[in-house]
Order: C-alpha cells, then structure tokens, then sequence
C-alpha cells in the first residue's frame, strides 16, 4: 500500500473515495466544500440521520465523477476527538474502504481536531490502522484468501505545512509497519514449520536485505559459554537450539548499543510439566518475542536511524522426552547462579536469564527484553497493555510514553526485592517458579537476577503478541512501541 500527502483542494482531489470525518454530527471545511461541489449529497445524508453517530460509524456515498465515492466517518460527539475515538473512526474507514471497488483514497479525517494530537499522529494512527487492515496470512492454505486488502493507495489531504513532517511520519508508518508484518508472520507459522533453525534462517535473510551482521551460536557453543539454563530447555526436542544474534550499526562503534532480547520458544509443550490440551496450539506463539525483535530490526533496518541496535534470541523448543530435564534437576547458568527446575514450563526464564548473561559483553546502554513469559500477566493485565517491569524509573516512563505515542501501550507493575523470597529453594541459588501469587512478577524477579549489570526493563507481551479465538493470529506487538523507542533514543521521534 503506498501512502502519500495531498495539499489540493478537497473539492478538486480526484480519487476512488474521500474519506470525510463526521464530528459532532457536522461536516469540516473539507467535507463541506466536497458536499458544495456534489449539489449537498453529504449533507442531505446525514440530516436524513443514515451515519451512526457513534465514534465508527460509517455511511458510503456513491457520487461519480472526479471523486467516485464518499465514506463518510463518524468520529463521535465531542468537538475535540479523543485518540480512541480517532482510531476507532480510522480503522471502521479503511475497513468499510476494503469492502469497495475503490481503487484509491484520500483521507480528510486529519481535519478533526485530536485531543493533544498533531498532523503527524494523524497520518500515523491511519497508515497502521490501513496495514493493519491489508494483513493477510494465507501462505499455509492451498489457496490465496479472497477478502478483499483495500484500495493500493491511501493520500493523507491536508495544509501545506503539515505535508513535510506528515511525509516522514507515514514514512516510520510503513516501515514500523513491515517490521509487524514479519512478526505477525513469524508469529502465525506452525511450530512444524517455524523452528529455531527457521528464525536463524529469517534472521540471516533480513540481514542480507539491509546490511545487517547476523550471528547463529549452535549448541557447541552454548556449551563453551556454560549455557546451562537454556541447554536444559533445549535438551528435549529434537531441534537443535540456535542463539540469534543481529547487529544494526547506524552510530561510531564506540557508541553503547541497545540491545533487545526476545524470548524464541518456537512451541511449548510445557515440557515434563506438560500443558493441558485445550489451547495448546497457541504455543506456537511463544516465539513472539523473537519475532518482535526481528520485526523492530527491520523497521529500524529500513528507517537508518543514528543508533547502534543489538537484537538476540534464544531459540529452542519446549518439549517432553527421555532426554527432557526433570522436575526438581539442578542447572548452572551462564552467570554461575544455578537454578533448581521446579516446573519445567517456566522455561521461558531459563533461555532468557543466560541471554541476558550473554549480553553483558556489548555494554549497553540499555537492554529490553520481550516475552510470552506468564499466563499470570494475562490474569493480571488482559489484553490491553504489556506488562512493563523496570528498577529504572527513567526507562520505564520513557517505555509508557512510547507506547501511549503509538497506541501499543504497556503499564508498569512491581519489581519489589519482598517478590525475590518466592524463588527460594532447597537446594540450589534460586527456584525458577514462585508459585500462583503474583506470577508475572516473581517471573520478573527471576530475570532481574541476571540484569545487575545494566540498564534493563522486561516486557511481559502474553496478553498482547497474539489474538485467540476466530480472530486468532498473531499482533505484531510491540513492533511499533519498540522502534519508537530506539527512534526515540536516535533523537527522531
Ligand atoms: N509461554 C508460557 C506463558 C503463557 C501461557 C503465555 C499462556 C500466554 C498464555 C510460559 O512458558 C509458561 O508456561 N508459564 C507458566 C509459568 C508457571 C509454570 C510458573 C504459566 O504462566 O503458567
Ligand atoms: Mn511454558
Ligand atoms: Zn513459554
């Protein structure tokens, strides 16, 4: 879909559909002039009360003509629009666009006025909400899915001067919007299909396509560097894990890097701690964090921010078999802390603690790590926000406010040493479980033992990588609240 400004006359800008914001039951300078060219087409609709008021309510006007139809767009009753009803109102046209002929569109509905929103946000909100909408996942079915993508073309109209800074937004738009592309892809394959050694092959294919440097330790050197907690995750499956590692140099050498981590279990079984069947498939997307790492490599890959970025994924399967850990086995982490495994589907802490070891060596100037780590999260946050753990009060508002900037948003819980006491064990430095109470945060606990070193904030995404039910597939989150964060460390956003 290729996005672009106009800065014509709404009256005089030739499309398939204009699409004209409705607030507060009234049409704006640009739906009015457009209703003056086409004898009060508009106007006569909405006094005969055809648009449902509500924020998403949408009424298409076939006209004929330089502009072949009008989607009129509800963006609810107040004058000053909030965000949501903004998104809200954007998503419902572009869904509505989909289902016609329109070949093309130009959007107005930047007129309205958003609560403490500019152009720029505008233009954004609507370029995610159209790729959102054009996503498909058809590449497992023998034949393509018809559902129609929408119009190949959507221009944003507005002033002059906001075409400059509204170009460069949909610019950051497109590419957050390939990054989630490939998570969502990544994400959606069948554990049969997406491996360790498939990311490994995804991760080494983006790093031809932009000039990235991408390194694959296998499993000998796993064991060189006293990877113990990951190599008892791996240690059941028949597939060999993989430790993927991609480097973006946009900044001197010299400069510390960001360094994101993404938890690669590509299908957790559980383990000898095995899952019940219901829902078991969407393990598939316990690899989802991987996949945003490597989706925000791409966005920033395509973006050239002046920034050093560091992706890392442990990537293994989860799995029951003879040669799978026991409950209650001891292992040594890569940081010589050693762990007893109590359950061993609370693997997702075991590949991370020794990634989070491994990293210590690029001295960053900052480390995220992303994971489907707890059902607890879910229970605690549904599935609106990320969990967000930090000690660092700085990182953790500058993550809030990134998120909030692009509505992937997470909220911050605790990280208080008083959780440290449930990882108590018997019989080694630390359990990897901290039973039922408070699950997402003694998880958290588990990692900040490894992260003393340096700047760290978690981000549990169980409740938000991915959407069960008819709609099942995978989010593409937090693709976009992530590359705002390292554009954002890049002076850029
Ligand atoms: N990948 C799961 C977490 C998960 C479960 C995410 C369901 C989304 C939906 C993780 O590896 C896991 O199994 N966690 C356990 C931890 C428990 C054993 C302490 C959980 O959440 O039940
Ligand atoms: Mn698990
Ligand atoms: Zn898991």
């Amino acid at each position: 879909m290729q996005f672009s400004t106009k800065t014509s006359a709404p009256q005089k800008t030739r499309s398939g559909c204009a699409i004209v914001p409705v607030v507060a039951g009234g049409l704006g300078a640009a739906g009015a002039a457009i209703d003056a060219q086409v004898g009060g087409a508009l106007s006569t609709a909405l006094s005969r009360k055809d648009l449902p008021a509500k924020a998403g309510g949408t009424l298409l006007v076939g006209l004929g003509g330089a502009i072949e139809r009008v989607l009129l767009v509800s963006l609810g009753e107040e004058s000053v629009v909030s965000q949501k009803s903004f998104t809200e109102g954007a998503r419902a046209a572009l869904r509505a666009l989909a289902g016609t002929g329109a070949k093309d569109a130009v959007s107005w509905l930047g007129e309205a006025t958003v609560d403490g929103r500019d152009a720029a946000w505008k233009a954004r909100a609507q370029a995610l909400a159209a790729r959102e909408i054009a996503y498909r996942f058809d590449r497992m079915k023998s034949k393509p899915d018809p559902a129609p993508r929408g119009p190949a073309a959507l221009a944003f109209g507005c002033d002059r001067a906001d075409a400059a800074p509204i170009a460069r937004e949909i610019a950051a738009a497109a590419a957050i919007a390939d990054g989630m592309d490939l998570a969502r892809d990544l994400g959606n394959l069948p554990g049969n299909v997406c491996t360790p050694q498939y990311l490994a092959d995804a991760a080494r294919a983006l790093g031809k396509a932009h000039a990235l440097k991408v390194e694959v330790l296998e499993r000998k050197q796993m064991e060189s560097l006293k990877m113990g907690a990951l190599l008892a995750v791996a240690q059941g499956s028949e597939q060999a894990p993989k430790l993927i590692v991609v480097h973006y140099q946009g900044a001197p050498a010299k400069q510390a890097p960001l360094v994101l981590v993404g938890k690669g279990i590509t299908f957790d079984t559980g383990g000898i701690s095995i899952k019940p069947a219901a829902e078991m498939d969407e393990m598939k997307f316990d690899m989802c964090g991987a996949a945003s790492v490597l989706g925000t490599m791409r966005a920033v890959a395509a973006l050239q921010p002046k920034i050093n970025l560091i992706g890392v994924i442990p990537a293994c399967e989860n799995m029951p078999s003879g040669r799978a850990t026991r409950p209650g086995d001891v292992v040594a982490s890569m940081s010589g802390q050693t762990v007893e495994i109590l359950n061993t589907d609370a693997e997702g802490r075991l590949i991370l603690c020794d990634a989070l070891t491994y990293v210590e060596r690029f001295k960053p100037a900052a480390v995220i790590d992303i994971a489907t780590l707890t059902g607890a999260c879910v229970v605690a946050l549904g599935h609106h926000h990320s969990g967000l753990f930090s000690r660092s009060d700085s990182l953790a508002a500058e993550l809030l406010t990134c998120g909030r900037d692009v509505a992937d948003t997470c909220w911050r819980m605790p990280l208080d040493d008083e959780y440290q006491e449930a990882l108590k064990s018997n019989f080694a430095d630390m359990g990897n479980v901290g039973g039922r109470a408070g699950g997402a945060v003694t998880a958290a606990c588990f990692l900040a033992r490894f992260t003393k070193s340096y700047e760290w904030a978690h981000l549990d995404i169980a409740g938000t990588a991915w959407r069960s039910g008819t709609a099942k597939g995978s989010s593409g989150r937090p693709v976009p609240l992530l590359t705002r964060f390292v554009l954002g460390r890049a002076g850029l956003a």
